[in-house]
């Protein structure tokens, strides 16, 4: 069943275009990452699913809701955390968790106290319940804003960069967090620039750029239909002759050299046929080899690649 849909939907901003003609599909109870540079329309995308801005055109269905039809419904059965955290400065951390519990209809006090008292205690803010939360630290707020985004324990949670600004800790705790949620069969869409949590967390992967889906897909289709293997060659000494001799040979697509190091990374089609070619020029012009591996190009290369092409799918 899908969580969500989204049909062409678009944001703009006077000429500029946030979110252009975006569709794309989230199944109940997965975990789906959105990526992108900055200004890709992230952060646009989160809020409109969660009915924090209206589209400019194009639909979404959220938790079969109409995002424009249905909004109301939509903000009971979602939680948001997003950029600039949404609390009241000058109230408690307990105030604040409490005053959007009641406004999300626990009307119940001991149910409101239970909830709240669990979630400062998983997030390690129960002892500072009763300090002002403009005093509270930048990884303190980001925090409280995601204890506030599920306190009235929504189905659909949207965390926007959850893991930014956080120590090493309380980012697995977030994480596990995620993954425990959508073990429920909880649908939650996230943000990051940290690829390595996409890869760790995502069932499927978004990428935006410019307000435009560029490649959506499992992380291991995008890995295996986008990256190319590498052959890495570890050198005693770095020497231009020897890179020059790898670049002439035409199935060689890219040549880097890791700086400051005599580690040459060449990307190529096909690594079995060519790498003792390679090897024996490598040889032939006086290099001297130290290691010599194959590996897989990373999600980071093939993000670049994916965000420098800027193509736009189908
Ligand atoms: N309220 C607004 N008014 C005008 N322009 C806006 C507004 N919100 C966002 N934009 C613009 O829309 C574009 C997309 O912004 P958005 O915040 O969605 O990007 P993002 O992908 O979340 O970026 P980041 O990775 O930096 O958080 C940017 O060009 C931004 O300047
Ligand atoms: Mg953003």
């Amino acid at each position: 069943m899908q969580a969500i849909e989204t049909i062409e939907l678009t944001k703009k901003f006077g000429n500029l275009v946030a979110v252009d003609k975006l569709s794309f599909e989230v199944e109940k109870g997965e975990i789906f990452g959105i990526l992108g540079p900055n200004g890709a329309g992230k952060t646009t995308t989160i809020r409109l699913l969660a009915c924090l801005l209206s589209p400019s055109s194009g639909s979404a269905n959220v938790g079969g809701f109409d995002i424009v039809k249905d909004s109301m419904k939509v903000r009971e059965i979602v939680g948001i955390q997003t950029e600039n955290p949404s609390l009241y400065e000058r109230l408690t951390a307990y105030e604040n968790l409490d005053f959007f519990a009641e406004a999300y209809g626990i009307l119940d006090s001991q149910e409101r106290r239970k909830r709240i008292r669990d979630l400062l205690d998983f997030f390690g803010l129960w002892v500072f319940k009763d300090k002002k939360v403009g005093a509270f630290s930048r990884g303190m707020k980001q925090k409280l804003s995601i204890a506030r985004a599920i306190v009235h324990d929504p189905d659909i949670i949207f965390l926007d960069e959850p893991t930014s600004g956080l120590d090493p800790e309380s980012a697995r705790e977030i994480k596990d967090l995620m993954k425990s949620f959508s073990r429920k069969g909880k649908t939650i869409v996230f943000s990051t620039h940290v690829l390595g949590d996409a890869e760790k967390l995502c069932n499927r992967v978004m990428i935006i750029s410019k307000g435009k889906r560029v490649a959506l897909g499992a992380l291991e289709e995008l890995l295996t239909n986008t990256s190319k293997p590498i052959l890495r060659i570890t050198l005693k000494k770095l020497d231009q002759r020897v890179i020059d001799a790898i670049k002439c040979f035409k199935q060689v697509k890219e040549v880097t050299v890791a700086d400051s190091s005599s580690v040459v990374s060449i990307v190529l089609d096909d690594v079995e046929t060519i790498t003792p070619e390679i090897i024996k020029s490598v040889v032939l012009n006086g290099g001297l080899i130290l290691s010599v591996n194959v590996v897989n190009q990373s999600l980071e290369d093939v993000y670049l690649k994916i965000v420098r092409g800027g193509k736009v799918e189908n």
